[in-house]
């Protein structure tokens, strides 16, 4: 399955918003069509939005017509603010940006074309090669037998590489250890039901679907050994921004005497934050809320919001998982040398 793929001059990638009833791929000819998808959602993930966006920067360039550099990179510049505005949790879309922009700036004219679409592929080769290396690294956290509680999608969709949480998962599968799945269903936009409960079986990986509010009744019943979720951004502290909901799995955690794992590439992490309460938080349309696919599930007119994001106090976490190793507390300085080093 490629949920992104790179077509020399469109992009190809899995219409989420279909899932599970249709496998639909849907292929962007034009940079306003691969913001649109992450607008609407088509494609998301935070490591999935970062490669589609370098992707489809890339796209945008190539329709550029100008006889200078400087003319080049102004046009390419409204490219870039579109993009910025897509989404503004995850930090990987502006990772990819700020990539894509440097690449620009110092590519010979002739060559930029070619340059910024041989960067986009090199931040999804990145994406694969780290979420592969740290679901491996992560399995060792996951023991024969165990249930694990999981939240929204973090596989290969959200990626468009082997996963972060459901990528430890799956490396957990194949080392030989069973492994049993409970999956959140993630209201309001259901990526638990809709994207994790598909990935997983059609891994042939047990899996069992849960209201987000049943997730206490089978912690407290000891029956979730460890929960391991992906993140959107990661301050320097360690605080973690993921899917709104996050943060009370990881307090039930704590409560519980359950570990609780975030599972992510170093390029989530955004050292150039504090503290999670620097993160900023994407509110979507309170539609989403008080309705499922277009069906009213509230009284017309009922006030309803929608923060699509909370963070996780880094005291929650047991341990982050990132390519370059697992990290445990004190976060402050672990991560600042995990990325240096
Ligand atoms: O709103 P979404 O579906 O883009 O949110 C996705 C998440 O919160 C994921 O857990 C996160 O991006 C990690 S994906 C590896």
């Amino acid at each position: 399955m490629k949920p992104i793929e790179w077509l020399g001059n469109k992009l190809k990638i899995i219409d989420q918003t279909q899932l599970p009833g249709n496998l639909v791929f849907v292929e962007l000819r034009d940079y306003t069509d691969v913001v649109a998808a992450i607008k609407q959602m088509k494609v998301r993930g935070a490591p999935a939005i970062g490669v589609a966006a370098a992707y489809g920067i890339a796209l945008g360039a190539q329709n550029i017509k100008a006889e200078t550099k400087a003319k080049f990179l102004r046009q390419f510049d409204k490219i870039l603010q579109a993009f910025t505005a897509a989404r503004p949790t995850g930090v990987n879309l502006f990772r990819a940006i700020n990539r894509m922009k440097k690449m620009a700036t110092e590519a010979e004219f002739t060559t930029v074309k070619q340059a910024l679409i041989d960067e986009a592929k090199r931040i999804h080769a990145e994406e694969e090669t780290a979420t592969k290396q740290l679901s491996q690294l992560g399995a060792e956290l996951i023991k024969d037998g165990f249930t694990v509680l999981t939240h929204c999608n973090a596989g290969a969709l959200a990626t468009a590489g082997y996963g972060t949480a459901l990528g430890v998962i799956k490396a957990a599968t194949e080392q030989g250890k069973k492994i049993e799945v409970i999956a959140t269903e993630t209201r309001p936009l259901l990526q638990g039901s809709r994207l994790t409960a598909w990935e997983l079986m059609q891994e042939n990986i047990p899996v069992t679907l849960i209201t987000d509010s049943m997730a206490g009744y089978f912690m407290s019943r000891g029956k979730v050994d460890c929960v391991i979720v992906g993140a959107d951004r990661i301050a320097a502290n360690g605080d973690t921004a993921n899917k709104i909901g996050t943060y009370t799995l990881a307090v039930l955690a704590k409560e519980n005497g359950v570990p609780f794992y975030v599972a992510a590439p170093t390029s989530t992490i955004d050292l150039s934050l504090k503290s999670g309460a620097q993160i900023p938080i994407e509110e979507r349309n309170p539609e989403e809320v008080t309705s499922i696919k277009g069906v009213r599930l509230a009284p017309k007119g009922v006030k309803a919001v929608n923060p699509a994001f909370d963070v996780t106090p880094h005291k929650y976490i047991t341990a982050i998982i990132t390519e370059k190793g697992i990290i445990r507390k004190p976060y402050l300085g672990s991560l600042k040398n995990l990325l240096r080093g």
